[in-house]
């Protein structure tokens, strides 16, 4: 189906899913008039929430905004870690799996809320044995082991800034992250987990710290004597050995202000430089500790299931401090979906009777050309939610996961956010909103979001245009870390005072929002976001490459899949092998998920005559449209080669 064609269906998706009166009547929230309060007065809405956490001292004031800074619940001092774990463990809770984690196969741990103090404790105590202080960053590059949620909430509860680096990335990408950050410590594993295979997480760690500000690495024993590594002598210490050696008792959390900063999280823009966004103690934590009650339905006696991985957003939020701050239980698992086989989530779902799952609609295509067998073999009758975040999710896969997974019992909330907005933004209340396949609905409560024209008028409905929030909320973004001109200009540049998320909307006629994606060059593959100027920097970086492209073109199962453009120097010639030592060269710029899907040698690129790519054209080429006016290139006579060039390939 051509983009034109599935947006045609998109939005002519006519099913509605009412929720079934047994869900609604044990929702958490059953009066719609939540949505009406909290739009006439958020500040008293997000005041209220706030006082579900824990404060060591309150908040004299709610929200100070001036643009684009905010500041919420000022004066007020917390402690995330303190919020996750210790403040459970004086309640029934004490002894209730907060983490159940399950390995690649054979392997599994569960850490109560006071085993999981223990650890953090221990862990906090080394760290400041090692000399990390308050405000430092500390860089996490870990494999999703049990031991990556304790190294940040040991971050969080001495104050230091956490900064995870996915382990999927190269030396190279971690490398850049800890210089941006400018972390004195390291945290890493001697290897991880994938598929039965081994992934070099020390190698890599080696490679990045040279010359760099690190200090000291910690590296956990995941894998043993197979990884092979070396400790360096004065720099590197076991984790295992620090863990032995902490002192036993509580160790007093950290009080912080509000506004002081829990983590940083780098994600991709428009430039070939990642942005470490950065996010605010209280703020955070309110936003996230809500959306578990609201949006998710959390409550003591589920079992979440949320399968992204840590190094993501999604992981930072709904795997450790949504769920914790809110005393629930998670899932945590550590390897892929199809390994030892393609049923291992639904094995994973029904071994602890998970009862929300929430995971990508990349997935959820993978799952639904693997073929329904795999979930029939489990018994899925614990699950009671169904989430899906990271890319819009098209009809069919959400009709699939609705029959298949949900048994048609399970509401679905398609929730959609970013890694600046916190948490879930758009997204329905499962109790209340009738959903539609393939639309995130509306706004969350305390949330006030647009669709709006190019001078920023709102659209009527039945119309398109840019997504926008047009009021500040708790879990915003603080800032880019080191860059708040960059802050200012992605965010804040197009209109004044509203924030402008990237993403295309359209508004139906019931006054639900439809997201249609990205409008700028960022490309969302298998819901990862990836900088189309990343890609070319690190394939500028060969030496065979003079100049190079990139789109992102649709993909049956990672929703966007990436499309190069290369010309090569003068006198190197194409081959089948430069094209896998090019796709090679990107993985070892970046990772593995910035690998180009193909890549075409063109003599020239089409250029406007002032000399400016044009990627629009590239991207009808890779999308397979005929190509509309050509009149501005400088020669018209490179899109037609380029077009003859990519039939030849299919
Ligand atoms: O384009 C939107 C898409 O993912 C982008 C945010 O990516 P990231 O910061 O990596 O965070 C992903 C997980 C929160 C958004 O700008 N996106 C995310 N969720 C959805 C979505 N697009 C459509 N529907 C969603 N539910």
């Amino acid at each position: 189906m051509s983009p034109k064609e599935q947006l045609d269906t998109l939005l002519h998706e006519s099913r509605t899913f009412s929720p079934a009166e047994s869900f609604r009547q044990q929702a958490n929230f059953q009066d719609e008039g939540i949505y009406e309060s909290a739009l006439q007065d958020p500040e008293a809405f997000w005041s209220a929430q706030a006082q579900e956490l824990t404060w060591f001292e309150d908040f004299e004031s709610v929200c100070n905004w001036e643009p684009p800074h905010a500041q919420w619940f000022i004066g007020g001092k917390l402690n995330a870690a303190y919020n996750c774990v210790d403040r459970h463990t004086l309640t029934h809770r004490k002894n209730k799996a907060a983490i159940i984690w399950e390995g690649e196969p054979g392997d599994s741990r569960v850490l109560t809320y006071d085993m999981l103090r223990r650890e953090v404790d221990k862990a906090a105590y080394a760290l400041r044995e090692l000399g990390v202080q308050k405000g430092d960053r500390v860089t996490i590059y870990l494999p999703m082991v049990p031991e990556l949620p304790i190294s940040m909430l040991a971050c969080a509860k001495i104050g230091a800034i956490h900064s995870v680096v996915f382990g999927g990335f190269s030396a190279q990408a971690l490398r850049d992250r800890i210089i941006d950050a400018d972390s004195k410590l390291l945290i890493t594993a001697d290897a991880g987990w994938r598929r039965g295979k081994i992934v070099p997480l020390k190698a890599n760690a080696d490679e990045a710290v040279v010359d760099t500000p690190i200090e000291k690495v910690i590296v956990v024993e995941r894998v043993g004597a197979e990884a092979g590594i070396t400790l360096h002598e004065g720099r590197d210490v076991r984790w295992q050995d620090l863990m032995a050696s902490a002192p036993t008792s509580p160790y007093p959390a950290e009080p912080m202000d509000s506004e002081d900063y829990l983590f940083l999280l780098y994600t991709s823009g428009t430039t070939g430089k990642p942005k470490g966004i950065v996010h605010s103690t209280a703020g955070y934590l309110t936003g996230v500790n809500t959306s578990m009650r609201t949006v998710f339905d959390l409550k003591d006696n589920d079992v979440f299931f949320c399968t992204a991985d840590i190094g993501w957003i999604t992981g930072h939020t709904y795997l450790v401090y949504g769920p914790l701050s809110a005393g629930g239980t998670v899932v945590m698992y550590e390897g892929s979906p199809d390994f030892p086989d393609r049923d291992r989530y639904w094995e994973i779902a029904e071994k602890y009777g998970a009862t929300i799952l929430y995971t990508a609609p990349t997935s959820i295509r993978m799952f639904m050309k693997w073929g329904s067998q795999y979930v029939e073999k489990h018994d899925l009758s614990s699950l009671r939610l169904l989430g899906t975040v990271g890319e819009p999710i098209n009809p069919e896969a959400w009709m699939w996961y609705h029959k298949y997974v949900g048994q048609e019992r399970c509401p679905i909330v398609d929730t959609w956010w970013q890694t600046e907005t916190g948490c879930a933004m758009i997204a329905p209340l499962p109790g209340l909103i009738t959903t539609k396949p393939g639309s995130a609905t509306r706004p969350v409560p305390g949330i006030a979001v647009d669709i709006v024209d190019e001078d920023g008028n709102s659209v009527p409905p039945g119309h398109g245009g840019y997504l926008v929030i047009t009021k500040p909320w708790p879990s915003m973004l603080r800032t880019v870390w080191g860059d708040d001109e960059r802050f200012r200009n992605t965010y804040f540049g197009k209109f004044e005072g509203i924030y402008l998320p990237g993403d295309g909307a359209h508004l139906d006629e019931d006054g639900y929002i439809w997201i249609l994606g990205r409008i700028d060059d960022v490309i969302n593959v298998s819901g990862h976001r990836i900088g189309t100027a990343e890609v070319e920097s690190a394939l500028v970086a060969h030496p065979a490459v003079a100049e190079a492209a990139v789109i992102g073109r649709s993909h049956e199962v990672k929703g966007q899949a990436i499309t190069a453009f290369v010309t090569l120097r003068e006198g190197i010639a194409s081959s089948d092998d430069l094209v896998t030592e090019l796709k090679q060269h990107v993985v070892e710029r970046i990772g593995a998920m910035a690998r180009p899907e193909e890549i075409l040698f063109t003599a020239e690129l089409p250029k406007t005559r002032s000399g400016k790519i044009m990627r629009r054209l590239l991207r009808d080429i890779g999308e397979g449209r005929v190509i509309g006016d050509t009149t501005t290139l400088a020669d018209p006579s490179v899109v037609e080669a380029l077009k003859a060039q990519y039939k030849d390939q299919d």
